[in-house]
């Protein structure tokens, strides 16, 4: 039988300041989202003191629209809602993947897809699965387990070894993208929002120099920074400046996601497991089930456009030139697209789920997170027999993932594979 979770918890909706990161630690988004996309599906933001207004899209179809249509909303000025991006100069507009429109964007997308090519991955399969084991073993070993951190380090020994980052960096680079998502998070921030920044943006760029310089141009260069070493953008070599800008949105692109995702799932694993049993006899059926935890967790809560033209959305017409935030987190439970949006449905078939995005900017990685997460998932079905959430579970302040900070559970293993 399929549960249905109830969807709300009451909010408060009035003048909600969505660039609060603690707002969305403690807020029912969900809430909020299904009154805005009911109400006012594109409003314009004002969130005050000294801070630019900006367009808020929350459903289905117009999210679409905004991340489908370069000619219409760019990337070029950034694509992270934050306090410090907005309204300011973006210093990788047009040398970072995720900051550039089309035609600027494939030449710089083309090259660096093989470096996460699913086929790739795959040759990685005992080296993922290995970790996947070691981090669900850690928690069967105990009664109970905080699981948070071991699936950050799962998705950074994965993402480290593709781009060519050595293992004793790992742990601490890990800390350094959580702060520049969460800044204003206790356990991250170091001094104010803007100097945490600045610090963590420092040591990524730092540790990706020291990366492109040890590469040498002509060489077999297979991981993804060696690969920056060797592209030719239209001025010439990729230089060690635009190296770090693109190995900096890697790093946050794989590392913030992926670690959400699989929390997510011991989170329903553990609300719905007459699901999960059904799973482990249809294991065909795991990449149809995968999109539903997506659609479910949605990793990235929004991301962000500037309008190039005039552009009429849902009766309102935004300017030339003003930020434009699209939010995943509301798309991925539209009631006009989804059936029973809160229905959680490892089966759900169609899944329009925007988890990855749309359009020329769709995740680079997301052949990789299909890939590492079947592994994670079959390697759950082989080695845990239930999953209970055994404490209290935080999130982290954070308006741009969604993500786990804490999350003690309790597996008991699989008596087979107790018996292996
Ligand atoms: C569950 C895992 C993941 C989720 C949910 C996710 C989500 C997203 C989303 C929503 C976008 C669209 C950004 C936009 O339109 O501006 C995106 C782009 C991107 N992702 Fe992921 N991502 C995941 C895993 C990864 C991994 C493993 C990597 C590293 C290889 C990665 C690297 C990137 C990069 C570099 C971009 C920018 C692509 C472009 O601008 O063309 N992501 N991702």
């Amino acid at each position: 039988m399929i549960i249905s979770t109830p969807p709300f918890c009451p909010v408060q909706f009035d003048d909600p300041d969505l660039l609060d990161s603690a707002f969305h630690a403690v807020t029912d988004m969900h809430a909020l989202w299904a009154h805005l996309r009911e109400v006012a599906p594109v409003y314009k933001a004002d969130p005050g003191g000294g801070r630019e207004p900006f367009w808020v899209v929350t459903r289905h179809d117009d999210v679409t629209r905004v991340l489908r249509t370069p000619t219409e909303f760019s990337s070029r000025r950034g694509t992270i809602l934050s306090v410090l991006d907005l309204n300011t100069p973006d210093i990788a507009t047009d040398d970072m993947l995720a900051d550039t429109d089309p035609p600027r964007h494939g030449e710089l997308r083309k090259p660096l897809n093989p470096a996460f090519a699913p086929e790739l991955v795959e040759t990685h399969d005992e080296l993922i699965r290995g970790l996947a084991r070691d981090a669900i073993r850690r928690a069967i070993d105990k009664d109970v387990h905080d699981i948070a951190h071991d699936t950050m380090m799962f998705a950074m020994s994965i993402t480290g070894t593709l781009m060519g980052l050595p293992p004793q960096d790992w742990e601490h680079l890990m800390h350094v993208v959580m702060m520049t998502i969460a800044y204003e998070d206790p356990t991250y921030a170091s001094g104010n929002a803007m100097s945490t920044v600045r610090q963590a943006r420092h040591q990524m760029f730092e540790a990706f120099r020291e990366q492109f310089a040890k590469r040498e141009r002509g060489a077999e260069n297979p991981d993804a920074i060696g690969r920056m070493r060797n592209m030719d953008l239209t001025e010439g070599p990729m230089s060690e400046q635009q190296a770090m800008v693109n190995g900096y949105v890697l790093l946050i692109g794989a590392n913030v996601t992926t670690p959400h995702t699989l929390c997510t799932l011991f989170n329903q694993w553990a609300e719905h497991p007459e699901q999960f049993e059904r799973l482990r006899d249809n294991r065909d059926d795991i990449q149809i089930a995968l999109a539903e935890v997506l659609r479910w967790a949605s990793p990235v809560t929004a991301l962000m456009r500037y309008a190039i033209q005039d552009v009429e959305l849902q009766g309102q017409t935004i300017k030339a030139g003003d930020p434009v935030s699209a939010w995943l987190g509301s798309a991925n439970r539209d009631e006009r697209v989804f059936k029973d949006p809160y229905t959680f449905d490892l089966t759900r078939r169609p899944n329009r789920h925007l988890a990855f995005g749309v359009g020329p900017h769709y995740c680079i990685g997301a052949g990789m997170a299909k890939v590492t997460l079947q592994i994670f998932i079959e390697e759950m079905l082989d080695l845990v027999d239930t999953v209970e959430i055994a404490g209290e579970v935080q999130h982290v302040a954070s308006h741009f993932v969604p993500g786990y900070k804490s999350l003690p559970v309790r597996f008991t293993p699989r008596k087979v594979a107790a018996a292996l």
